[in-house]
This record gives C-alpha cells, sequence and structure tokens, in this order.
C-alpha cells in the first residue's frame, strides 16, 4: 500500500523523519515572525535515530506522542500552516480545509525533548504526514520547511536530507550536499542521561537574548563560524569542521551559563565526556563534541575513528551509544504488503 492516500478517512499515512543535528547552532529568535532565527545554522540528519509518524483524517485534531497523548494545541500553529497550504497549493478549497482534522501518532526511537533534537524530527514528519493525509505531496520541500519551521526552528532542516543550512532570517531551510556527499563522516550519540530536559529550548533561546550580555556577541560571531563550517564541508575537511563545530557548541553555551537565570543542561558526565575527548585528540583521534538543549554528547568523528570514540567513553552512557551517518530527509513510508 502506498503511504499517500488522497484524504479519506480510514487511510492512514505512514512518514519517517530524522533529527537534525546542528553543527553550526541555531540558538536565538529574531523577534519578529515565528521561529525566524537570529544566527544561521549547518546541519545534517542523523540516519539512526528515526521518528515514525501515522496520520488519518479524524473530527478534531489530536496527537499522540511515545503513547502519551498531548495537548493537540500545541501542534494547532503547524496544522493551520498544513491547511493553509492545501489550499494555496489547489488540494483544497477554504470550506474543505476548515472542515480538514487530523488524527496523529507518533513513535521516537530514541528519548524524547532530552536534548537529541525531537523536535525537528517530530515536527517535520507531523508536517509531511498531515500534508499526505490532506491529499498533498512532499515535493514542495520549501513549503513543507517553512511548515516544520512554525513548531521548531530545527525542524526546518529535517525536511531536508544531507547536508543543510537555515540561515538567519530565512523562511525555510535548504540542502546544500546531498548525505553520499561526504560517506566517511560519523557521529556518535552518546545517551548520557535519559529524563527530558528542565527547560525547553524556546523558554532557554528567549532567556538567554534577553538577558544574557554575551548573546550579541554570539549572533555577531556566528556568521564567521558559519562561512568555516560550510567551507570545511565542501573540502571535506573534518578537521576544520570539528574544530568550528566544538567552537559553535561552547560559544552557545556560554551565552546559556551568563543569563538570569543561569541556564545549564549539562551534568557532570558531560564534562567528563568532554575530557576524554579532549585526551582522544591529543592521541591524534579526530573526534570534536557537539551538544544541544541537553546533557548529551554527540561526537563529530569518521569512520576509521567511531570505535576508538566509542571505546573512550562507552562506560559513562546511559544507554547504547549509536553511530550515525548523514541520513535521509522525511518521506513517505511505504506499509508491507
Ligand atoms: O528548534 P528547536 O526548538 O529544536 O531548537 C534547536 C536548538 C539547538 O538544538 C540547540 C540548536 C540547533 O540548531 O538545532
Amino acid at each position: 500500500m502506498d503511504a499517500r492516500h488522497p484524504g479519506t478517512a480510514d487511510a492512514a499515512v505512514h512518514v519517517r523523519a530524522h533529527p537534525s543535528l546542528a553543527l553550526i547552532k541555531y540558538w536565538g529568535k529574531q523577534r519578529s515572525g515565528t521561529n525566524i532565527a537570529a544566527t544561521s545554522s549547518l546541519a545534517i540528519t542523523l540516519d539512526r535515530l528515526t521518528t515514525d509518524t501515522f496520520c488519518t483524517l479524524a473530527a478534531s485534531d489530536t496527537i499522540t506522542i511515545d503513547e502519551t497523548p498531548r495537548d493537540p494545541a500545541t501542534v494547532t500553529p503547524v496544522l493551520d500552516a498544513v491547511r493553509a497550504h492545501l489550499v494555496d497549493s489547489g488540494v483544497r478549497s477554504s470550506a474543505e480545509a476548515v472542515e480538514l482534522h487530523f488524527a496523529v501518532t507518533s513513535t521516537n526511537s530514541f528519548p524524547t525533548a532530552a536534548g537529541l533534537a525531537s523536535s525537528a524530527s517530530g515536527l517535520a514528519a507531523l508536517a509531511a504526514a498531515a500534508t499526505l493525509a490532506g491529499g498533498g505531496s512532499l515535493d514542495d520541500r520549501a513549503a513543507l520547511s517553512r511548515i516544520a519551521r512554525i513548531g521548531s526552528g530545527s525542524a526546518a532542516r529535517s525536511v531536508f536530507g544531507g547536508f543543510t543550512v537555515w540561515e538567519a532570517g530565512a523562511p525555510s531551510a535548504e540542502q546544500i550536499h546531498p548525505a553520499e556527499w561526504w560517506p566517511e563522516l560519523r557521529v556518535v550519540v552518546l545517551p548520557l542521561a535519559t529524563d527530558a530536559k528542565e527547560i525547553s529550548s524556546r523558554a532557554a533561546m528567549n532567556r538567554t537574548r534577553d538577558t544574557s550580555p554575551y548573546y550579541p556577541a554570539w549572533v555577531e560571531t556566528a556568521s564567521e563560524l558559519f562561512t568555516r563550517a560550510r567551507e570545511a564541508v565542501r573540502r571535506r575537511d573534518l578537521e576544520a569542521l570539528g574544530t568550528a563545530t566544538q567552537l559553535s557548541t561552547m560559544r552557545m553555551f556560554a551565552t546559556m551559563f551568563a543569563a538570569e537565570p543561569p541556564i545549564v543542561y549539562w551534568k557532570p558526565v558531560t564534562l567528563t565526556v568532554l575530557h576524554r575527548l579532549a585526551a582522544l585528540r591529543a592521541d591524534g583521534i579526530p573526534a570534536w563534541e557537539t551538544m544541544d538543549a541537553g546533557p548529551q554528547v554527540k561526537v563529530l568523528t569518521d569512520h576509521k575513528s567511531a570505535s576508538a570514540v566509542l571505546d573512550a567513553v562507552r562506560d559513562l552512557c546511559a544507554a547504547d551509544p549509536i553511530v550515525c551517518k548523514p541520513g535521509p530527509g522525511v518521506r513517505a513510508v511505504s506499509d508491507p504488503p
């Protein structure tokens, strides 16, 4: 059965998406617009972390994530954008779109809201699943990216596979290279704590922008790092990309530490991992850390060094580490026959 069923009430569409790991971080929103970035980000999707989302048409909007029903109001802006897009693209009349509602069920293969970018894959999958369930297609990736962004900025990037950029001020992200561009690249995901974060990235970003004296410096220096990283990806230069990745992470956290009250996502184990990675680099192993709104560490390395990274930090992990490659964007999944 094809995953695309133009709008019958009983047919479920199934889409799959992957988290978008930023090597150069989006941290801070412009004051106008919904999730318009103050800094340009550069990211890859991670092939072995997945969100699977099923969607049917229903009498009212509902959403269940990892078997827990959630308040559908949290995704109304995204579903409203899907309804508007279906009208704009001629798939539905305005009268039909008002009556369109979606029952959404989503499952993550990794802990939700723990700083592993579940919002990126989750919102990209939601935008895609509702668009398909409503009778639309996934062909207009820029439109899908704009819709996903309304739910979560990083989701704008998860729509695309491979290497993506989302420029400051832009309504949508774009792909700069496909996943196959750099087959040797690896990201070792280290789950160090599985509990959900105490403060959402949205609240943390706004507090940082509004209270951290270092925030203006973060924004001012971000574009130089972005350019460096983009060039490093073009040249497939791991050391240049690794050092830019590490700096982007550390500068982002420096702005948070200086917010009022300070934001500290790290746990003691986070710092232990950072010291072990520094020791690996001193031994000539390419391994650079990146972290997001949570205590987990993801290590940028290559296919030859991933096992050395695992050996160095495995004992610190709360769950099995996962070695990822750059992965695909959001897509429909066909049911088995
Ligand atoms: O878009 P959000 O709310 O998932 O925020 C993403 C923030 C970071 O993960 C820290 C950075 C990024 O660019 O993904």
